[in-house]
């Protein structure tokens, strides 16, 4: 098996009985603030979108580049589809001119012809990607892949029970605005960075050591920020508490936990996996072309300085209304929302910056009062400032996303009071009827679900499963005194109140060995 690296978390893969290209990416995603790195536009694209099949893990525009699948990938290509609750792949697939679909059941091996096998994991949680991320597993003759990308299963059983996986690829940096975007002292911002980087790199141990994998590649990460504005995100300035570690790093990191076998794909790199063993060669030597990763972004820079510009000339749009807008939109999906409105359960103020930099406008959308209005002097729980013209765009293009466009720009800064509330963002990747009843439906489940399995963690007895997304605490779950953390996400519990420390909601349920058992209770954690 074939694996030749595209960019970020993209590759491409070649077996005897066809082959797969995987989410690739090379327009500037989320307003133009993220590149691939290291660069791939200058790839042989014309020749590598000809394919027999094509896989996009998820619709986050880092992984789903329209403008490129529609001038570069082969219409011919079979999209391989994961199996999503809503058909927003599928539809966009289609307006852009593919019309071969393979839907593959989820988590369910599939025999293509020639005898290449696939299966693909969806994860379906409103927190996971835009309404949906997913992992592929592909086999061929014996050699086995597993592109995980960066999607976070709670454990990697389901691919490790079809066999020894021979070529383990996954995400190991940041892919979030947290925390460069709150507006904290640059002390606390380093420190919470720190801590983020860190976990993600724990996660990524556990991955690893989870599939056992006899070669391990660091993919889907990090990006590039040329922007001016927002070159100071780019991990090249000595930052420790930088969030976007490059595959260099990850080498030396995993070189410290006892790695050995990582695999870092340069666009171009090709590696050869077979069940003996990898060779892969390079376009330059990997460690040439770390040494000089100032030099490559500060041409990127320049190269890239026009395309970034012409983005920015069409984000104006002075004729949007848009507080009239945002309550047209809006406000219908508040009143049909219970477990999101309830579970952001306050305003949520936007200062909107006006064209000259000073101006500003600042609207509020109201859960508990279920409505969009101009801010009246009121406390809220978070508040966002960024640039009235992204708002515009936003309201322009009929954005249903917000994640996926402007948080994931970074092009914003944001305060809160109390603890991160996973709903604010939910609800705002949210703002389409068929999106917000997915969500709504999915917390209506997993709240009435009730979770009766209790483990021991050293002198607590907790449920097992991770009030959070599920995972299992007897593999993720570190208990420290009196506090549990699940490494999966790094949430963190108070034991004795069962109190989630990270999020509002989840509280989790536990009690001391020694103390007597309480009734098993479901408790509503919103
Ligand atoms: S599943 Fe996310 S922190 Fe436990």
């Amino acid at each position: 098996m074939r694996v030749t690296g595209t960019g970020h978390a993209s590759m491409r893969i070649d077996t005897a009985a066809g082959s797969i290209l995987c989410d690739p990416w090379v327009n500037p995603a989320y307003f133009a603030s993220w590149f691939p790195f290291p660069d791939n536009s200058l790839l042989d694209w014309e020749t590598l979108g000809q394919v027999d099949y094509l896989y996009v893990s998820h619709l986050h525009r880092d992984h789903f580049d329209a403008k490129h699948l529609r001038d570069f990938i082969s219409k011919d290509a079979t999209v391989l589809l994961p199996e999503f609750p809503t058909s927003e792949m599928e539809d966009e697939f289609r307006a852009l001119g593919f019309t071969k679909f393979l839907r593959a059941p989820n988590e369910q091996v599939v025999e293509l012809p020639g005898g290449l096998k696939i299966m693909i994991q969806a994860l379906t949680s409103p927190t996971d990607g835009p309404i949906g991320d997913s992992s592929l597993w592909v086999e061929y003759d014996g050699v086995r892949l597993l592109n995980q990308n960066d999607a976070r299963p709670t454990d990697l059983s389901v691919f490790a029970e079809l066999g020894h996986v021979h070529a383990h690829l996954l995400q190991f940096s940041g892919a979030i605005w947290y925390p460069m975007v709150y507006e904290l002292p640059q002390a606390a911002k380093t420190a919470f960075g720190k801590q983020k980087r860190d976990r993600q790199f724990d996660r990524t141990w556990r991955y690893i050591d989870d599939l056992k994998a006899d070669h391990v590649f660091p993919i889907a990460g990090p990006p590039c920020f040329l922007d001016d504005a927002l070159w100071q995100f780019n991990d090249i300035h000595g930052d420790e508490g930088n969030i976007f570690p490059d595959q260099s790093v990850f080498l030396s990191e995993y070189a410290k936990v006892g790695g050995t076998n990582g695999i870092v794909l340069l666009p171009g790199s090709v590696a050869e996996v077979t069940t003996e063993g990898a060779s892969t060669t390079h376009p330059v030597p990997v460690e040439e072309f770390f040494a000089n990763k100032v030099a490559h972004l500060e041409e990127m820079r320049e190269r890239k300085r026009p395309v970034i510009e012409a983005e920015k000339a069409s984000w104006r749009h002075p004729e949007v209304d848009v507080l009239g807008e945002m309550k047209r939109r809006i406000e219908p999906l508040l009143d049909e929302s219970i477990y999101l409105a309830k579970g952001v359960g306050g305003p949520v103020r936007f200062d909107l910056v006006g064209y000259d930099g000073e101006s500003v406008e600042s609207i509020v959308v109201d859960f508990p009062g279920k409505e969009v209005r101009p801010y009246a002097d009121e406390k809220v729980r978070y508040r966002f400032r960024t640039e009235r013209s992204l708002i515009e765009h936003l309201l322009f293009i009929d954005e249903v996303d917000w994640v996926n466009s402007l948080f994931l720009s970074c092009r914003f800064s944001a305060a809160r009071i109390g603890q991160y509330n996973e709903f604010v963002y939910a609800f705002f990747k949210c703002l389409s009827e068929e999106r917000l009843q997915y969500a709504e439906g999915w917390y209506d489940e997993h709240e009435r679900s009730t979770d009766a399995e209790d483990i021991t963690l050293g002198d607590w007895v907790v449920q097992r499963r991770c009030p959070h997304l599920k995972a299992d605490l007897t593999r993720f779950g570190i208990v420290d005194g009196d506090q549990l953390t699940c490494q999966l996400h790094g949430w963190r519990f108070d034991l004795p109140s069962g109190r989630c420390l990270t999020s509002v909601g989840h509280k989790v349920r536990a009690h001391r060995v020694d103390a007597e058992t309480p009734a098993p209770a479901g408790e509503a954690v919103i």
